[in-house]
């Protein structure tokens, strides 16, 4: 079952825990890939509800996204297993089928191909209305050399902004 949210009443809730990660899903080519994310914004562009996700290019989940337009948002709500968010976080989809090693339970979108995972219940399903790689230069000298040192495998591993209007917010009970 799934309980419908107003995602701005619960908006703290979720850029609280984003600091803390929470996962962004994809599917492409019927398959379904998670990834940890510790960044992320929500707000309003164009009249419209926004959630902003930022995807380095190395990412298999780049791949999955640019194939289908569409991600949720998996949104812990209590305790869970640390594992999910370490295991997502450091092992990439193009190895490892995450979903079946961690043994995540799927629930299907609403209004988007992607499924939410009942284990990290709070899900925002978003499609993608822009998207914008980001430009090194454009980034303040502080973050530019924490984030994308030169001369290190991080130096070009730069990060797409996807910005997901959200179609549907909601508790998986
Ligand atoms: C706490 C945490 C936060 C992370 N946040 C991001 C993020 O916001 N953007 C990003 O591109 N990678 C982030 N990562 C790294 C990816 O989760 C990691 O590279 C993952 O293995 C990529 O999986 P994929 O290749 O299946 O897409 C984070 C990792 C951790 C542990």
């Amino acid at each position: 079952m799934k309980k419908e949210i107003n995602v701005w009443e619960y908006a703290g809730q979720i850029l609280e825990q984003t600091g803390k990660g929470v996962l962004l899903t994809t599917k492409a080519d019927g398959k379904v890939n998670t990834m940890t994310i510790g960044w992320g914004t929500l707000g309003i562009e164009w009249g419209k509800p926004i959630c902003t996700v930022f995807v380095r290019q190395s990412r298999h989940t780049k791949s999955m996204l640019d194939a289908s337009g569409e991600f949720t948002v998996n949104v812990p709500m209590g305790q869970i297993d640390k594992n999910i968010l370490s295991v997502c976080g450091t092992k990439s989809g193009r190895d490892l089928d995450k979903i079946a090693q961690l043994g995540l339970t799927l629930e299907e979108g609403q209004t988007v191909s992607v499924p939410g995972i009942k284990e990290l219940p709070l899900t925002m399903e978003c499609k993608v209305i822009y998207q914008q790689d980001q430009v090194l230069s454009a980034i303040d000298e502080e973050c530019r050399n924490r984030y994308y040192a030169p001369g290190t495998p991080n130096g070009d591993d730069f990060h797409t902004a996807y910005y997901g209007l959200i179609t549907a917010a909601y508790i998986i009970e």
